[in-house]
């Protein structure tokens, strides 16, 4: 199972969900592989922000050494998933989608713990430390429940 991780930037939401997953996939003995990419360029070659990075390390996961990309149309092929954070990310990898199975691996994450609700992982970047700790949340749920479904 290789899972692909989506947000706007890839400095905060899908680097925790990238390191979250992975720790799951570990932690319940499955194989697999954890990825993540931005939907936009600005923060390419960077690591994630140090909010999220703290944030992750407050339960026991490191991922200060992931480094952002930006999506691309291979990614497609080298996942089977496509988790994305929010509504915008969604139409974004959408547009980029050649065919029926391009689209059909695309999935809001929050759709695992609350189905066909389309909701989003809010973006943290411009708010506190709170909204950090409630995306935490929010995604130690979702790749709980993904790899439940992968046991
Ligand atoms: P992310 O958060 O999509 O969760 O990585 C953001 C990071 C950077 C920006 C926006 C959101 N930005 O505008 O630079």
């Amino acid at each position: 199972m290789k899972v692909l991780m989506v947000c706007l930037g890839n400095i905060c939401r899908s680097p925790m969900a990238e390191g979250i997953m992975r720790h799951k996939l570990e932690k319940h003995k499955i194989k697999g592989l954890v990825d993540s990419a931005g939907t936009a360029n600005y923060h390419v070659g960077e690591n994630p922000d140090d909010r999220a990075i703290a944030m992750a390390q407050k339960y026991g996961i490191n991922i200060s050494q992931l480094i952002g990309r930006q999506f691309n149309v291979n990614d497609f092929d080298n996942f089977d998933r496509i988790y994305v954070m929010d509504a915008s990310n969604y139409q974004n990898i959408i547009r980029l989608a050649r065919n029926e199975t391009d689209k059909a691996k695309v999935k809001l994450i929050l759709d695992e713990i609350y189905p066909d609700q389309g909701m989003s992982v809010p973006d943290p970047y411009y708010g506190g430390d709170e909204g950090f700790e409630n995306v935490y949340s929010l995604l130690e749920q979702a790749c709980e429940c993904i790899a439940q479904r992968l046991k």
